[in-house]
């Protein structure tokens, strides 16, 4: 797995099918040599092709002449030396000067994963399917010691990288910029796909080519964010789907972020990942250490669809966590959309019974339940039931839907406040931003400081008691505004520029705490939507809230673009009413029913309204969902290309994805269109991932098909007239 060369100086980190490649040059840099498909022994062709090669006059190291920093791949590169490309770390030592030299000192190589301090981490579940390189570098100036970390997770084809800073010296050292990861390409002819858009469009994929410069994208708001999400591929200009090289990386974490990919003056890409240095800075004391967020990497030579699928299972399987890792998650009925904030305790019931009585399994109270909140102006912080809606009290309530055969879940807002709320009156120095300044409004809401541990205590002990009390199965964790005044009251001066990740240690902090209290709980994380939905957060809640866009014709894009990185088991999608709520659009049942199935089925509408017709189709549902939950939420997903592109029809108007159990005996394809276009050839879908030796029983069709046929030749999917329409196709192996 992790091997060091000593002749060749170079360390080989190798998983099932790829290699990892770096060599200590002259005892004291740390060059990159190769990262991708899998090679036998340490490479020696390209890589001293650099030295030597002096078009940048700078040479640092006199012994060394023929070395030119400008030109080199880095593990961790650094500014003021002689490379002008942007540096993994920027840092002011006391006496002023931004000028580090971190040299090679030493290394170890153990058993299993380390986890990052404070952080979520991937896991291994035992010491011998993993191993952690940790490469020491010391600055002798001012005492810093710099750790790179590797984790090598051969399985799952994964690295992970982060990197932890020790102040050995004996004065405070302050850190600008820490990017935990790097990883540079030789050359730059790659493109780069990253998930962007903003609230209610989140996850739209965005392939641009990387141009000479700095492509980069970031978040200064605090979470992730709705705009761009904390992952990227950089991959070949000809990778398609199903074939070509791809890398991707996303992060462990929550907070301000940046992805920066240099296509640097000597032809070589330089991508790097980390904390956002716009909204950071760092002080550590002598013997204290900083630790950087993880990444986690993965290359593959099958395509887009091959990384997702590696992806997927490392997030399933090695950044998820307990009880319902493994579980079929349940089909939810959220109360939000049906009712807003006007609820009580009869109306809930009433949808409940219908809800069990057609099959769901776990009925959400969202907002409104608490304090007076009958808008979203008021009350957050004030977590005590209202008594008026909820006239049996949130027991009496839970008791009663668990009578009817469903779990009970609840939502919280648990890192905001609002700004007329009691616990604002009581604590004001709680809130971020200090008085001087006016305070923005998100969401008519303020956050709470959760770097200060007497917000962390109240949020743990306000939701400990809430959850003891009550039967409660499923928490939604919400946080709907960003973060502006990134300052403090409790905060002394020089403590402000930490204030951001301190936020994002607290925000950990708590989660672990609760997550490990109610270990049966299901957390569903939410911001908005997809706002924060990261790596960083599955660590601790096993699924998300994909979009407040319920719109089944927006959610194509949406689920289609986050399945690049996340796996369906992550992502939650509910049928909503029509028109929907968010762009006003009419589409059918059936549609509506399709895509949502897709990910993990929830409803979010007046199931009392609905006709007997409509209760039977979602019954059906139901039912069929059912049946395929476990190959949807855990088997092999492959995104489909059409492969009809008259007047566009294929690349603008048609989606299409498949499921596959792991024997390959099973798949269900869905297809959808959006509009419909006359006078065009029927749709041919090619599927993939089935065994080219079986036969397939397509159970609607009642015919059979030879697997080959079915991924070489395709299928012909049947042409429904009308706009927003999707068919389902169901394949056994007899
Ligand atoms: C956010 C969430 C919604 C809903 C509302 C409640 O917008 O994303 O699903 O919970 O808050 O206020």
């Amino acid at each position: 797995m992790i091997r060091y060369y000593d002749e060749e100086h170079m360390f080989c980190l190798d998983t099932e099918h790829c290699s990892y490649q770096f060599e200590i040059k002259y005892g004291r840099y740390l060059l990159h040599r190769y990262y991708g498909r899998k090679i036998s022994s340490p490479i020696r062709g390209i890589a001293g092709r650099n030295l030597g090669k002096n078009y940048s006059s700078l040479h640092p190291d006199y012994e060394h002449p023929e070395y030119s920093p400008d030109m080199e791949l880095f593990e961790f590169p650094l500014e003021g030396r002689g490379d002008y490309r942007n540096p993994a770390f920027r840092g002011r030592r006391k006496d002023g000067s931004p000028v580090f030299d971190f040299v090679f000192s030493n290394y170890t190589i153990s058993n299993g994963l380390i986890a990052a301090e404070g952080l979520p981490s991937v896991y291994s579940e035992n010491l011998d399917n993993a191993e952690t390189l940790d490469v020491v570098c010391r600055d002798d100036h001012t005492g810093l010691e710099l750790h790179l970390l590797y984790g090598v997770l051969p399985e799952y084809d994964a690295i992970i990288r982060w990197a932890v800073m020790i102040n050995k010296g004996h004065q405070i050292q302050t850190v600008e910029r820490f990017m935990g990861f790097c990883l540079e390409f030789p050359d730059s002819e790659y493109d780069m796909i990253t998930m962007e858009g903003a609230w209610a469009r989140e996850h739209h994929q965005k392939r641009r080519t990387i141009g000479t410069g700095t492509t980069s994208i970031s978040s200064t708001r605090g979470l992730s964010s709705h705009q761009y999400n904390p992952s990227a591929i950089i991959c070949r200009k000809e990778t398609t789907e199903d074939s070509g090289e791809a890398y991707g990386f996303s992060l462990l974490y929550s907070g301000n972020f940046r992805i920066e990919a240099e296509a640097g003056p000597y032809g070589t890409l330089r991508c790097l990942m980390g904390i956002n240095d716009d909204t950071f800075s760092w002080n550590i004391a002598s013997g204290a250490s900083f630790t950087t967020p993880q990444t986690v990497f993965v290359m593959s030579s099958s395509g887009l669809n091959g990384f997702s699928q590696k992806f997927h299972r490392l997030i399933r399987e090695r950044i998820i966590r307990g009880e319902y890792r493994d579980r079929e998650r349940p089909i939810l009925l959220n109360n939000w959309e049906a009712t807003y904030f006007d609820f009580d305790h009869k109306t809930l019931v009433e949808i409940a019974d219908s809800a069990s009585q057609m099959g769901m399994e776990l009925f959400v109270l969202d907002d409104g339940w608490f304090g007076n909140r009958n808008d979203d102006k008021s009350a957050l912080g004030d977590w005590i039931e209202n008594k008026k809606k909820l006239s049996e009290g949130l027991i009496g309530l839970s008791r009663e839907i668990h009578q009817r055969g469903m779990k009970f879940g609840l939502w919280f807002e648990p890192e905001m406040v609002s700004p007329s709320s009691r616990l604002i009156k009581e604590h004001p120095e709680w809130v971020l931003g200090t008085l001087e300044e006016s305070l923005s409004l998100g969401r008519n809401q303020l956050v709470l400081n959760l770097a200060l541990e007497e917000v962390q205590k109240f949020i743990i002990t306000t939701l400990t008691s809430i959850l003891n009390e009550s039967e409660i199965d499923y928490v939604k964790w919400d946080a709907n505004r960003s973060i502006s005044e990134y300052s403090s009251r409790k905060f002394s001066g020089d403590q402000q520029g930490e204030l951001s990740h301190r936020y994002v240690l607290g925000l950990y902090h708590i989660l672990d705490v609760l997550t490990r209290r109610f270990p049966h709980v299901l957390f569903e994380g939410c911001a908005g939507g997809g706002g924060r939905f990261d790596l960083g957060i599955l660590a601790y809640m096993p699924q998300f809230w994909t979009s407040d866009n319920t719109d089944a014709v927006s959610r194509l894009k949406i689920q289609s673009g986050a399945s690049l990185f996340y796996p369906s088991v992550s992502m939650g999608a509910h049928v909503s009413d029509v028109p929907n709520h968010q762009v006003g659009r009419y589409s059918s049942l059936e549609f509506r029913s399709s895509v949502a199935m897709s990910g993990n089925l929830g409803y979010e509408l007046d199931i009392r309204s609905l006709s007997e017709e409509e209760r039977e189709i979602i019954s059906y549902d139901i039912a069929f969902y059912k049946k395929w939950r476990r190959i949807i939420q855990y088997g092999k997903f492959y995104r489909l290309s059409p492969i009809n592109s008259c007047c566009g029809v294929g690349e603008n108007e048609e989606f299409s994805w498949m499921f596959v159990s792991p024997d390959e005996k099973k798949a269900v394809l869905f297809w959808f269109r959006r509009l419909h276009v006359p006078s065009v050839p029927p749709s041919i879908v090619r599927m993939r991932g089935l065994n080219t030796e079986f036969t397939y029983l397509e159970t609607n069709l009642g015919e059979t098909f030879k697997g080959d046929e079915l991924m070489y030749s395709g299928i012909v999917v049947p042409q429904p007239l009308g706009d927003f329409t999707s068919w389902i196709a169901e394949f056994s192996a007899v």
